[in-house]
């Protein structure tokens, strides 16, 4: 088996933690005990490009309960949590000496170039084989195929030197290196691809976009608009992660602090909330009215981050944008302002501009957590490099949220892999009742007593007994 982590000597670790989590994760079980008999994915072969995180290995061994052939990379070059790696690779069966899991592609702390020829190392199969499915987190896969046969149909890659964006010279590099190789490779894989399934607003915003300017090259799966997933992870698990991450980089008091978080949407929402759990005064910035206004009823100050940039002690972006903190902005901060991102990529945070400043000196604390001292002397604490810092300094949402997420994305995946004809090109949403259900699968671990529609109640709803309970448009 071909593989990369970082030490197969971490398995029993991660192996322990997996059999934690699998009871945190009556979802995914429940995927198990329903299909893994019948194994619906059985002959699909997935790329996936996720966060290699214990949830993760949950999910990882889900699919291959339900008959699909897997390999694993990580979205994120801090996100890898090192033991779950290494115990998927080995598998519940093997050892160290005699791996039996899956071919996992990450560590903590990769490079750019590592992350993207770790990513070449997930669609490229040994032999003759070729993915037929992708289950992507912020597109990046998506992204590396598509560029791909772009660049093939164009018949040469342009050289890295023609971008100054770090993370798309390496696409570049991993490319141009494969048109090398095998011309045609790409194109090849594509072809072979049935459907992709998307995680998370990020790679679903590019998925839309592909669409619409018509280069999205097979159908997709938006699992992040399942209710179940956007409405519960990106809320519930960032009101838990964002604070774990902000504790273990720093262990600074919030209470009393001034903490302002960029963006109102699902994410703002839930760091928001977590904050305020923990006394700080928050202050939410917003560009959409609506967001603007439910922000000051739920009781937040909303104010621009120029008015309040000087009296912040925390700053965390939630937007998914690019450029929200740039460096007028730290140039302003207090000393010791604590800056961190929980959107999906790094470029909601200008690092690139912070380290043009003339005459700033950044120094690590330990890994993930550095200081940037300006000429004045003035220190900002920036976490994990402006990456997802609930992944970067902690390990992310906890199982019982992921297992929404995930029993989505194994629905999704059962859906585009056993019935493509009836998913035309363009990207879709599961149908509200197999969101319903996930919801329902995880009620018994809490328990919910849900109270049931009399056939009169449900008459008068104009709804079915059995639901769906909810017209498309409704909002949660
Ligand atoms: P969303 O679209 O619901 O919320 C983003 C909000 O930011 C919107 O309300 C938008 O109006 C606002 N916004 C945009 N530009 C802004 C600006 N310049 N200043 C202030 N506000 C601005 O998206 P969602 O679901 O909250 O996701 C946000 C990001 O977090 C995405 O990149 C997503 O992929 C990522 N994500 C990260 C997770 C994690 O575990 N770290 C989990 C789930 C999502």
């Amino acid at each position: 088996m071909d593989y990369r982590v970082a030490d197969l000597s971490l398995a029993d670790y991660g192996r322990a933690e997996i059999t934690l989590a699998e009871n945190e994760m009556p979802g995914l079980m429940a995927m198990r005990e329903r299909y893994g008999a019948s194994k619906p994915l059985a002959g699909a072969r997935i790329a996936g490009s996720l966060h290699m995180t214990i949830q993760t290995a949950v999910l990882i061994e889900t699919l291959v309960e339900l008959g699909a052939e897997v390999r694993w990379a990580s979205c994120n070059i801090f996100s890898t949590q090192d033991h779950a790696a290494a115990a998927v690779v080995v598998g519940k069966d093997g050892t160290p000496e005699d791996p039996q899991g899956v071919p996992v592609f990450a560590w903590k702390g990769e490079t750019l170039a590592e992350y993207w020829d770790l990513a070449e190392q997930i669609l490229v199969w040994p032999g003759d084989e070729l993915p037929n499915m992708i289950l992507d987190d912020g597109g990046d896969a998506t992204l590396l195929l598509h560029k791909g046969v772009e660049f093939e149909k164009a018949g040469s890659v342009p050289s890295p030197d023609t971008t100054d964006n770090a993370e798309f010279k390496e696409v570049l590099r991993v490319l141009g290196r494969s048109l090398e190789a095998d011309p045609g490779r790409w194109t090849k894989i594509a072809a072979s691809i049935q459907g992709v399934t998307e995680e998370t607003t990020t790679g679903v915003l590019r998925l839309y976009e592909r669409f619409k300017e018509g280069t999205l090259l097979f159908p997709a799966i938006n699992v992040n608009d399942s209710v179940t997933k956007s409405k519960f992870d990106n809320k519930y698990g960032c009101r838990h992660s964002l604070i774990d991450g902000i504790n273990r980089a720093t262990d600074v008091l919030i209470g009393g602090k001034v903490a302002v978080v960029c963006g109102y949407g699902d994410v703002g929402k839930g760091c928001a909330e977590s904050l305020r759990g923990q006394g700080a005064r928050v202050i939410v910035t917003e560009i959409d009215p609506i967001c603007a206004l439910q922000a000051a009823m739920d009781g937040y100050q909303v104010a621009t981050l120029e008015s309040v940039v000087d009296i912040a002690d925390i700053f965390v972006t939630t937007t998914g944008n690019f450029d929200v903190i740039r460096v007028e902005h730290f140039e302003k901060m207090k000393h010791q302002a604590i800056v961190g991102n929980i959107g999906h990529f790094d470029n909601e945070i200008d690092m690139a501009g912070l380290e043009k400043v003339d005459g700033i000196v950044k120094s690590e604390v330990k890994p993930q957590v550095h200081t940037w001292t300006f000429p004045d002397g003035r220190v900002i604490i920036v976490l994990s490099e402006g990456r997802l810092l609930n992944l970067g300094n902690a390990t992310g949402h906890p199982s019982f949220v992921m297992s929404n997420s995930f029993t989505n994305q194994v629905l999704a995946q059962i859906e585009l892999f056993t019935k493509a004809d009836q998913y035309e090109l363009g990207v879709h949403v599961l149908p509200k009742h197999l969101d319903e259900e996930v919801a329902r699968l995880h009620l018994a671990a809490l328990g919910v007593e849900l109270t049931e529609l009399s056939k009169e109640q449900a008459d008068y709803l104009g709804v079915d007994v059995a639901g769906p309970y909810k017209s498309d448009h409704y909002r949660y």
